[in-house]
């Protein structure tokens, strides 16, 4: 095309269409944020060295560059921390009134948001999740979580009919790598407000706001050994689940584990709650708003780089607008934008580990292999990292293995029915039950699904939506106890008749 003339005879460069609806880069500025090169344990008040003097290396997922060294937590660290918890719960923290407790649960809170853009770039870096959705989604909930609890930490005699209540003493406190600090904060807030004390083990491949979590709860100025921060793989966290000392445990993570540590803790007098994996139905009828549908879908699978345990991974659509619905689904898939989670307009990040990109490869094939037809967006893959495109498979069998087990990673299953009699018995066809999606026109049809459905959140014509007074938990294989809200308080106290 040639250069374009204006009124006053100036030329302009000639328009290039085929890049015209490109972003010019966008990356979050990093330079304001330092990472430690080496992390230390934070037990009973103090930064102090592993026993063992290892420290294994944390790293970025999108670039697979060395971010830090973290301590590693054997044993003797891990009873370290129990006995400093245990010596905060004696001496202060269940011994103080709700209200002075609330006021340090606040701190907390303001903390956080104070420190949002700077937690939210590490959380990116660590992870490799979009920081469009580290500084919008987890920063905002993390803190949310500490202002919902600290609201109730005075208000507990009142949260169980007038029964009376008291903590469980020293919560072990085991999370994953998909929402590193809001996983933190949903277990750390709830045990602080009803007066337990904590030891909290963040996952290996993201341990780094954990740690700066540590540093807010010194600088809020908690009783020492209220809040013990122990870095480490598997081996800790088994440590901390079978230690004596720990009155309650618990979990999020891979089914495999939960059941390893319910295997750990039975014939003990600990409490235990699990949240484990899920392979929710997002169920859309023919009488949906179908624009509308498409971003949930999107929103359900694709968010995070589909490393969401209520993830909306199998898509039941109503035969008649199967292929309305797909077609619509290629054509929104094109325009996701996949790259540096630093850029702010990036919508797909990395993969959170070479591992985790073999396990998502490897059920990939599987699906192929079972002859359900496979579609991936196409979007250029960095050389550097671990990345995978967001993925959907048509024509997906309910006995396949990419229909029944959580691939954790942006892969959709794509399954249709006909009456809502068979979507529903579709959709509970599973040994998950953590979460479910509903999009209809009709409010009764939704009603008629919800109640049906085993599972323990259900969205009606939205998804992946979470609210700190808002319980969440599972059904079946997804774990047992909930998380949030009035309910989410029993995790972490006794209650009496
Ligand atoms: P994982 O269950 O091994 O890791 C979760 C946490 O448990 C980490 O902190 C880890 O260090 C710890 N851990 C590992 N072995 C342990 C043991 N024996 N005792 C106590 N703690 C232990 O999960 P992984 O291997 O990283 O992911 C595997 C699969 O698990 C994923 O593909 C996904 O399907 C599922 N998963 C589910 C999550 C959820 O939110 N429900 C979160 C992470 C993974
Ligand atoms: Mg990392």
């Amino acid at each position: 095309m040639s250069a374009e003339i204006t009124k006053t005879g100036e030329a302009l460069p000639a328009l290039d269409f085929g890049h015209a609806w490109e972003y010019a880069p966008s990356p979050e500025a990093t330079d304001h944020v330092r990472i430690a090169p080496r992390h230390e344990l934070f037990v009973g008040g103090a930064w102090r060295q592993p026993h063992s003097s290892r420290y294994f290396d944390t790293i970025s997922p999108s670039t697979e560059q060395k971010l830090a060294e973290v301590a590693e937590a054997d044993e003797r660290d891990v009873d370290d921390a129990v006995q400093a918890a245990r010596r905060a719960y004696d001496r202060y923290w269940s011994r103080m009134p709700g209200r002075e407790r609330a006021k340090f649960i606040f701190r907390i809170a303001r903390a956080i948001q104070e420190k949002a853009r700077e937690l939210a770039i590490v959380e990116t870096m660590d992870g490799g999740k979009p920081i469009k959705e580290s500084r919008d989604v987890d920063l905002p909930l993390a803190a949310a979580h500490f202002f919902y609890h600290a609201g109730w930490a005075d208000k507990l005699d009142y949260a169980f009919q007038g029964r009376a209540w008291r903590p469980l003493g020293v919560a072990g406190q085991i999370i994953p790598w998909n929402f590193p600090l809001l996983m933190a904060a949903w277990k750390v807030a709830p045990a602080l407000a009803c007066g337990n004390t904590v030891v909290l083990k963040p996952a290996e491949t993201t341990p780094l706001t954990a740690l700066l979590l540590a540093r807010i709860v010194e600088e809020a100025e908690l009783p020492p050994g209220v809040v013990n921060v122990v870095t480490g793989a598997g081996a800790t966290g088994a440590a901390l689940a079978a230690h004596p000392g720990v009155d309650k445990v618990a979990f999020t993570g891979s089914t495999d584990v939960g059941k390893k540590i319910q295997r750990a803790v039975a014939g003990t007098k600990k409490k235990l709650t699990l949240e484990l994996g899920g392979k929710a139905a997002n169920i859309v009828f023919a009488d949906a708003p179908i624009d509308q549908a498409i971003e949930g879908i999107v929103g359900g699978i694709y968010f995070n780089q589909g490393h969401v345990c209520c993830a909306g991974s199998r898509l039941l659509v109503e035969e008649s607008v199967h292929d309305l619905v797909v077609r619509k689904l290629r054509d929104r898939m094109a325009t996701l934008r996949l790259g540096d989670p630093l850029d702010k307009n990036t919508d797909v990040g990395a993969i959170n580990s070479g591992a985790q990109l073999a396990r998502i490869r490897e059920l990939v094939a599987a699906g192929e292999e079972d002859g359900a037809e496979r579609y991936s967006a196409p979007c250029a893959l960095p050389g550097k990292g671990f990345w995978f495109a967001p993925t959907f498979f048509t024509g997906v069998a309910q006995s396949s293995r990419i229909a029944r087990e959580e691939i954790f990673g942006p892969v959709l299953s794509i399954l249709t029915f006909r009456t809502p009699e068979e979507a529903l018995e579709k959709a509970n066809n599973t040994m998950y039950g953590l979460s479910a999606g509903i999009w209809s026109d009709k409010g009764a049809k939704i009603f008629w699904m919800a109640q049906r459905l085993k599972a323990g959140v259900v969205w009606g014509n939205t998804y992946n939506k979470f609210d700190p007074s808002s319980p969440f938990g599972g059904y079946k294989e997804s774990g047992f106890g909930r998380e949030g809200g009035r309910q989410g308080l029993l995790a972490y106290t006794e209650v009496g008749q």
